[in-house]
Order: C-alpha cells, then structure tokens, then sequence
C-alpha cells in the first residue's frame, strides 16, 4: 500500500471481499480484550467493522490495541477475512472481520463524557453540551444523511419541473408571520435594525413580479416564539412560488414532490391524489385543523339531541348556544375507571370544564352522567353517534372552540391508548376553505389566519369592510400523520386589494406604506397572479425518521430556552461592539 488513503469505509465489507488487503480508518467504538486477541469495533457514520489483533499473528498491533481508548482515531492495515460460526447478524459487515496487521492510533481520545450508542442514557444537555460525540450515535447520523438525501430528491424533483433556486435576504425589514422577529442592529445607521426573516414570503412574491415564475428555496426562517418538541427559533422550509398557480396546481407539484421523496426514501408509491376535507370539517370531526387520519373516530355534535336533557350541563351549554360533542370509541370494558380519570385530565388540560362518559351496555348506561339521561335521549344520541352496545360514549360540552379542541385532544389520546397511531402508515391530506381572519380578542381586531398576502375566494372580496370574519381564504395546508407539514396560498396580486387587507387588520395607510410599500408598489408593475407554499424540512425529517424531538433532525439545534449549549450562545458582548452599535444595555435586563 503506498497511499495512506483508506481502501474502504467501515460500513463496506462483505463476505465477497474475504482475502482482500484493506485499510479503514474510523473511531474505536469498542475495545475488547479477550485475552490474546483484542477486537475492536471501527466506526464511521457508514458502520461498524470488527477489527482483530491477533497475538500470534501480529504481536504489535496486538499489544497497541490493548491500550487503545475509546474514541480514539485508528488507522488500520489488514486482510478481510470470513467470521465462519462467529458472524454477527446485527451488523451489516457482519459477517467479515479485519485481521490488523498494522494498527496506528491517528489521535487518542480522552475518557469520553458517555458512551456513543444508539440508547444513549446521557441527559440531553450532556449530549448537546458535546453534540460532535453525541452526532457520532448510528441512529442521530442517519438523521442528518437522511435530511441531506432528502435535500437532493427535493432539488432534483423541483430542477425538473422548471424552478430555480434563488437566494433572499438574511439582513431584512420584518416578514409578518405571526411570531416575534430576532433583531439585528445596524452600525452604519444607528437606532435601525434589520429584522431576520420569519420566511422569505415577500421576496418571494417580489420574484413573482420579477418574472421568475417558479422559484424554491430551502431557507432558513428564524422566528422568537416559545419553542415546543416540533419548534426551532431557526428551523428551514422547503420554500416555492408559482406564478399563474391555482391551489390544484401547487397541490400537484406538492404530492409530486412528496411522492418523489417517499420513492426516494421508502421505495413507496404514495397514493394520489391525497384527501382533502374544508377546515370546518376539521374542526367538527377532528376539533383542529391538522386532523391525525390514521384513524377515523371522528367526533359527532349532539348539542340539539340534549338541549332539552335532564342533564344541566348539556343542557345549559346547548341554551347558550354551546356545543356539546361526542366521540364514539369500541370497547368500553377495556376502559379502566383510572384510565378514565386520565382522559378527564387530557380534556381538563386543554380546556374543557370536565368531560362525561357513558358505558353502552346491554340493559343500562353506566358512567358519570347516565342517570340524567332519559331513555328517548339515549336513544337519540345512540342514533346519531352509530354507538352500540359494548361502546364507550366520551362527550364534552362547552363553547364551540374549547370544546372541539379538547375532546379532540382526548380522541388522539385513545387512537394512542388503541394503537391506532401507527408508524410507518402515511396519512396525508389537504386542509382547505379555511377561513380569512380570526378575531383576536387581545388585539380587539381581526388578524390573518394565514398570512396578510393570501388572497380571498373573489366572491367573497365585499365582506371585506363589513363582516371580514365571514371571509373564506385561498389558503390550504398539507397535513401528515396530524402534523402541519407545510401552509400556503394563492396570494393578492393587486395593489387595491393588498391597500384594502392591510387597513382590515388594522394597519393604517401611512404604516401599512413604511412596512409594505415596496410590495404595494410593484403590484403596480405588472404583478402576475400567483401562489406559493413552504413545508418545514426539520417537521417532515421528524416525520420520516420517527424522531420525537426536532433537534433529533438538527445538527446544532437550540435548547428549549432557545440557547447552544456547545457554543454557550447567545453570550454577552464587548461594551465596545455596543458602542459600535449605538446600543446600551438597561440595568434591569441583566
Ligand atoms: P408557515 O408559517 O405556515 O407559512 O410555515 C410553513 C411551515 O414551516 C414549518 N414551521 C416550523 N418548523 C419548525 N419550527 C418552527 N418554529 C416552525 N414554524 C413553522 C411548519 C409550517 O407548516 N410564508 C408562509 C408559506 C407560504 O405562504 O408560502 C409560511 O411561512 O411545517
Ligand atoms: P358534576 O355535575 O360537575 O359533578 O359533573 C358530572 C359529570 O359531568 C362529571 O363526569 C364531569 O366530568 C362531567 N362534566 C362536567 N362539566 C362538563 C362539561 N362541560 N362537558 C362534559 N362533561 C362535563
């Protein structure tokens, strides 16, 4: 061997190859000594490969392997050679091994903090705290070759269908999507910040104007909101624009997209079209606008079969224009009184003021409020849920809102209980016809459900002025297993209408001018219709990897707290950079 470069990588070698003179380097995974013969299992993020120092056969490379530590860079100069009755089945290089006949250790390495395996037992903050190590772990690594594979079926998907990647700003004015943005103080113009964009969504309607009529982007969005197991402060979308789209146009480019990318990783053919179901039904049947369809159970409103009930809650509920809504669920025996106390908390949890259950069985109702109701109305509400005998009947009362969202709360909670949540089954569907504006009662105004660019359906442009809530967006969302994997819309293209929009949520014409006036400007150049949408790439690597946490997908995420343990930022500053930046830190904030 007269180049010192390795012959194969750890994850390459099979019984094919026995015989063959190789050199691999990696890190020592393991070092066994079993007295006479020390073996070593040689890592890379392609695999494992067991090396043997043999005594006998190479007296110096067995006396080095039994003080190599753990970690430690190895190279090795050896012959592949057949495990015979020793093959290791759990590994894909199993069934060779390396017999050393040199061995060099590149860089030794200290005792390392936790031992690198798949089911580390290492807290979080150690990991992250050492993420080089803890990125090391077979299962992490296939994370982040996964996310990059991904990346690559994404690109060339969308390269074939005529768009072009282009680059926006990172340095920028705020981007309204509904989060708090992350600052960034100019220098050269003291007071003035730029924001970091919340998601390209201007620019990538400027390009629109520009002629670019197909534009993707897999962009980084950095948005100061209160972080959850799904959520980043700076998290990446697969971003696109089309000019001249209709919603069943980007639903194509999107399930071809989508269906490349699960060929790409699964070898699976997605069926297609996905469903799609108007966010009202959402809302009714599934009591939120990202419906888990793994499952059916949908949720049935029975609010006018008790309005007239012996049971005071319903009934109150239903006289004040409440609802009261029920899930069916089979197997009622299976349900403990403790597992009911467990569904109660869920409801309770997200909202509901208490959550009442019945028992069908064959001659009477058993659960918390049977003995309100009177025959007939046990009836009714058998007859319009489709319950039967041996069925359990959840039912939550309350206004509308709080009471979908928790009884769709406790739904997810029993397809858990059941089973019925599995991995590796897709569920995708669209959700659409939501609606234009929601009140906020903080703001006391009407605010964008989706975003201030997303057009209306054009008949119902008139309510604009008069009843704004009424207004049904040209939004639509892509939902997988629950999960919002993506949002978009067909957007205004129009100055008038864009002017109009602004003042409905509140923006008077001199700020809608300061913050948007560049885009309210070119509509007047010639802006072709045109719509877009943005999937989150960290949510759909989650997805596609059955990783529980967001910063699983990663390679350096920030804690809950939003902060990088490894890099110990964000971190404090030279009095002299905020001199710089014309900026002073209060006394109170430290
Ligand atoms: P939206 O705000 O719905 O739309 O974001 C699109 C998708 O991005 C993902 N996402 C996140 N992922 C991780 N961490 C976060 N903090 C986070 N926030 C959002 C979600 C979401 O569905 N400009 C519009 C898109 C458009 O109209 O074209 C936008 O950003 O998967
Ligand atoms: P209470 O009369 O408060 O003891 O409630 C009797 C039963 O009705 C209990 O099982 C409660 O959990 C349930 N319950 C109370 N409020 C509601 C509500 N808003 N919706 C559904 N069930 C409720």
């Amino acid at each position: 061997m007269t180049e010192d470069r390795r012959t194969h990588t750890c994850g390459d070698l099979r019984l094919a190859d026995a015989g063959r003179d190789v050199l691999l380097m990696g890190w020592a995974a393991s070092v066994r000594d079993h007295g006479g013969c020390v073996f070593i299992n040689l890592r890379d993020r392609y695999g494992i490969t067991q090396i043997k120092a043999d005594q006998t056969v190479a007296p110096e490379a067995f006396s080095l392997a039994t003080g190599i530590k753990m970690e430690s860079v190895v190279r090795v100069h050896g012959r592949v050679a057949d495990r015979g009755s020793n093959r290791n089945p759990n590994l894909a290089t199993g069934e060779i091994e390396i017999e050393a006949a040199f061995l060099e250790v590149l860089n030794p390495a200290k005792p390392v903090p936790f031992t690198i395996v798949d089911d580390v037992d290492a807290s979080e903050v150690t990991r992250l705290n050492y993420r080089y190590l803890d990125l090391r772990r077979p299962v992490l690594a296939k994370n982040l070759i996964l996310r990059s594979k991904v990346a690559r079926l994404t690109r060339e998907f969308l390269d074939a269908q005529g768009f072009l990647e282009i680059e926006t700003p990172i340095l920028c004015n705020p981007t309204p999507e509904g989060a708090r943005d992350f600052l960034v103080p100019s220098r050269v113009h003291p007071g003035d910040f730029y924001a970091l964009p919340q998601s390209p969504q201007t620019y990538k309607q400027i390009l629109m104007v520009a002629g670019f009529d197909r534009y993707y982007q897999i962009a980084r969005c950095f948005r100061d909101e209160d972080l959850r197991a799904d959520r980043q402060p700076e998290f990446t979308q697969i971003d696109m624009e089309v000019s001249f789209a209709t919603p069943e146009l980007m639903y194509e480019l999107i399930e071809g997209m989508l269906a490349t990318i699960w060929k790409g990783v699964f070898d699976l053919d997605l069926q297609r079209p996905f469903p799609r179901m108007p966010y009202s039904e959402a809302m009714e049947k599934y009591g939120c606008d990202k419906p888990d369809l793994r499952f059916g159970m949908p949720m049935v409103t029975i609010t006018d079969v008790v309005a007239a009930s012996g049971f005071k809650v319903f009934a109150d509920v239903a006289a004040r224009d409440g609802v009261v809504t029920a899930l069916r669920v089979p197997d009622a025996e299976s349900f403990s009184r403790k597992d009911l106390d467990g569904l109660t908390k869920v409801a309770t949890d997200n909202g509901a003021k208490g959550l009442a259950w019945f028992k069908i069985g064959a001659e009477e109702w058993s659960g918390s409020a049977a003995k309100f109701l009177n025959p007939e109305e046990k009836q009714a509400i058998r007859d319009r849920t489709g319950a039967g005998v041996g069925d359990l009947l959840l039912v939550v009362a309350d206004d509308a809102g709080p009471a979908r969202q928790a009884l769709g709360a406790v739904r997810l909670k029993v397809g858990d209980r059941l089973g019925l949540r599995e991995a590796g089954k897709w569920s995708f569907l669209w959700v659409e016809n939501f609606p234009m504006f929601e009140w906020d009662a903080g703001e006391n105004r009407p605010v964008a459900v989706h975003h201030p660019f997303t057009s209306c359906v054009p008949e119902d442009l008139d309510l604009l002025e008069t009843q704004p809530l009424k207004m049904r967006a040209r939004a639509y969302d892509v939902i997988l297993n629950g999960t919002e994997l993506g949002g978009g819309s067909i957007r205004i293209h129009r100055r008038d209408v864009q002017a109009r929009v602004f003042k409905a949520l509140g923006l008077t014409e001199e700020a809608a001018k300061t913050k948007f006036g560049f885009l309210l400007e070119a509509f007047e150049y010639g802006a072709p219709p045109h719509g877009g949408i943005a999937l989150g790439l960290d949510r759909l690597i989650m997805l596609l990897t059955g990783a529980s946490s967001i910063r699983d997908v990663i390679a350096f995420p920030k804690t809950t707290s939003a902060t990088d343990l490894m890099t110990a930022s964000p971190s404090a500053v030279d009095p002299g950079q905020l001199r710089d930046l014309h900026l002073e830190i209060s006394k109170s904030s430290k």
